[in-house]
């Protein structure tokens, strides 16, 4: 029995009715810290959680607590994951990890040194169809890699962007490759492998946000394969839709917007043979519990065995290099060519910073004075 504390309690409410609550033998919810009062009490009452705080630092030094899940705004992240490790817990923490590269490499030094370990969450990964997929590309029966194709066609109207730090670059860090699509090519680049090569348009046309609503990119995968992915959170019907076409198969997701991973999954064989190799390839198989259900059960395999995590740092770490990626290749109009190194310029963060703003010189000293 693992006890955890929630702090946020936004999607930390997913966490806990989707999560933690379906595993009552494995972890138990016993505290939970939001600023936000009136929230705090509200979460706190539903899930009966007694022990209830405004201050991280309170969660903090909370002896009989193993897990901390941070669900707080992403630019609060790493300070939070850095203090939990610091505090000896255990970290569960929300998507997109961390604001930088930097960030996510001083994340992984700090694990390093630490007593616990940091699992980022991508739940879309614990669906039947995804699992299915990812087990037969593992298997070797897909042969060559092709083509795949990504869709993340979504709805965000004003009401959404009313939470403060949504919509605004220093606090969202991000519009839909960071916020929203993160989570469908965080599947096509675990069914895929890793990319060489990107180039990105990026658009706000939906709400008048500070951040990228609309998005497409071209990408050629370090196999060879292409890629293209198209994302927008002004679709009146949402969907999420990823295409893989390889050599002996071609698999295509369920449309779930929210759950891309769960069955069905059209598998299509390229033969009879391959349809027989993919039989073979799934025989066995054990179904996974959807998002964060499945994500949760995983971990606490994890905890308590001291296997590796689910889900790591260093695939935290390959969202946000693609996302930084995405983002300089759009700034630039220019082909972006991964990996990103600690000399590129955008490892330390996406969106180029302002230009300081420098007095201009004057020929006369002292006309400045004046
Ligand atoms: N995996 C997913 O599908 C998914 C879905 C939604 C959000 N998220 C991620 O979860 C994070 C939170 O998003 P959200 O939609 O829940 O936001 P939200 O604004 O609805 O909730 C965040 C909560 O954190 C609280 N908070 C702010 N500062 C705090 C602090 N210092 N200490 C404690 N609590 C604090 C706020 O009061 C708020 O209640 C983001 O990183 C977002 O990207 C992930």
């Amino acid at each position: 029995m693992w006890k955890v504390a929630v702090v946020g309690c936004g999607v930390g409410r997913n966490h806990i009715a989707q999560g933690y609550l379906r595993h009552p033998d494995k972890f138990r919810v016993h505290a939970l810290c939001d600023v936000d009062e009136a929230r705090l009490a509200v979460i706190g009452e539903e899930f009966s959680i007694p022990r209830r705080t405004r201050s991280f630092d309170e969660i903090l030094r909370m002896d009989d607590v193993d897990i901390v899940d941070i669900c707080t705004p992403a630019a609060l992240h790493f300070e939070q994951i850095l203090g939990a490790l610091a505090a000896g817990k255990e970290v569960v923490c929300e998507k997109p990890l961390a604001g930088s590269l930097t960030e996510v490499d001083e994340v992984i030094a700090a694990e390093k040194a630490a007593a616990g370990r940091v699992m980022p969450i991508f739940q879309y990964r614990f669906g039947n169809g995804v699992q299915k997929a990812r087990r037969i590309i593992e298997s070797g029966v897909s042969g060559k890699s092709y083509l795949a194709t990504v869709e993340t066609a979504w709805k965000r109207t004003a009401e959404y962007y009313q939470t403060p730090w949504r919509g605004r670059r220093g606090t969202e860090q991000g519009g839909v490759l960071l916020m929203h699509a993160i989570h469908n090519h965080d599947l096509m680049i675990w069914l895929m492998g890793p990319i060489a090569s990107v180039f990105a348009r990026t658009a706000t046309r939906v709400n008048p946000v500070e951040v990228e609503d609309c998005a497409v990119a071209s990408l050629v995968m370090r196999s060879g394969a292409l890629a293209s992915f198209a994302a927008t959170l002004g679709s009146q019907h949402e969907i999420s839709r990823l295409r893989l076409c390889f050599e002996h198969v071609t698999f295509e997701s369920a449309l779930a917007p929210y759950s891309p991973g769960d069955d069905p999954w059209e598998i299509v064989p390229a033969s009879p043979e391959a349809e027989a190799q993919i039989a073979d390839a799934l025989a066995g198989y054990r179904a996974v519990p959807s998002r964060y259900e499945g994500q949760f059960a995983a971990y606490h395999a994890a905890l308590t065995t001291g296997a590796a995590l689910p889900i790591t740092l260093i695939d935290a770490r390959s969202s946000l290099e693609l996302a930084a990626a995405l983002y300089h290749s759009a700034a630039t109009g220019t082909a972006v060519t991964l990996p990103i190194a600690a000399a590129h310029p955008a490892y330390k963060g996406w969106f180029p910073s302002k230009p300081e703003f420098v007095l201009p010189q004057k020929a006369n000293p002292e006309e400045s004075v004046r």
